[in-house]
């Protein structure tokens, strides 16, 4: 079976960033959190979050080495490794934007695009990476939902007023990474390279649009925030 193997590395260094990055921010998100006397189970959590983004960072970099990629990871761009909400704001409020975007919005849409790439994925390095965010994702997706519901009882008015403010945005923009399919899309994802853990635009977008719908709009409207009222408000997108 011809693979395309430019688009597997491509794609394994990506993500091998991706995780780093996500390790980066949990820990800035950590000190936030220790900052403000957040709750001992959710610091915990926060921590584990971390723990878990730098062990996925680590089996990403040994596939991408394993493909043949040779790029060395600490010269990721330091700049990148900020969480960039509210720049400037206060510290609750900068908590309250990342905590919806990144967590709430970000990890809860993770969840079913990693069980779907880890569905038809047959190399080990790639199926025993994917398996195990697999088996994270509950750890992953329950930070956001625990910080927002305490950031709730502490300042339910201003996480409202931010949560109409941005979330149409912060929906609007993870649609247009993961819910859109351009009509002239020629899809270089077949067979050959399910088996190393990509997926095709189709599926990202299948699986988006309904994690959208049953996950993370019926959360956001059970914390008491406009899921469904920012999700029809969102600027729309070109495909
Ligand atoms: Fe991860």
């Amino acid at each position: 079976m011809a693979v395309n193997m430019d688009i597997i590395l491509a794609e394994w260094r990506a993500r091998s960033l991706a995780e780093y990055r996500s390790a980066a921010l949990g820990a800035e998100f950590l000190a936030w959190l220790l900052r403000q006397g957040f709750a001992s189970d959710t610091l915990q959590l926060a921590q584990r979050f971390v723990a878990n983004e730098l062990d996925h960072a680590d089996m990403s970099f040994e596939i991408y080495a394993e493909l043949g990629g040779d790029d060395d990871p600490t010269s990721i761009q330091e700049g990148t490794l900020v969480i960039p909400h509210g720049f400037g704001g206060s510290c609750i409020e900068r908590t309250v934007l990342a905590c919806l975007d990144l967590y709430c919005i970000g990890e809860t849409l993770a969840t079913p695009l990693f069980t779907a790439m880890a569905d038809a994925t047959t190399e080990s390095g790639p199926r025993q990476l994917l398996e195990r965010i697999v088996a994270d994702s509950e750890t992953q997706g329950a930070l956001g939902w625990a910080v927002l519901a305490e950031l709730m009882e502490r300042d339910s008015k201003l996480v409202t007023r931010l949560a109409k403010e941005q979330l149409p945005n912060y929906l609007s923009r993870v649609e247009r990474a993961w819910g859109l399919l351009p009509e002239d899309w020629i899809e270089p994802v077949g067979p050959g390279e399910l088996r190393y853990g990509l997926i095709p635009r189709a599926r990202y977008k299948r699986e988006f649009y309904q994690c959208i719908a049953e996950e993370v709009l019926p959360r956001l409207d059970a914390s008491k925030l406009p899921g469904r009222p920012s999700w029809g408000k969102r600027p729309k997108n070109k495909t």
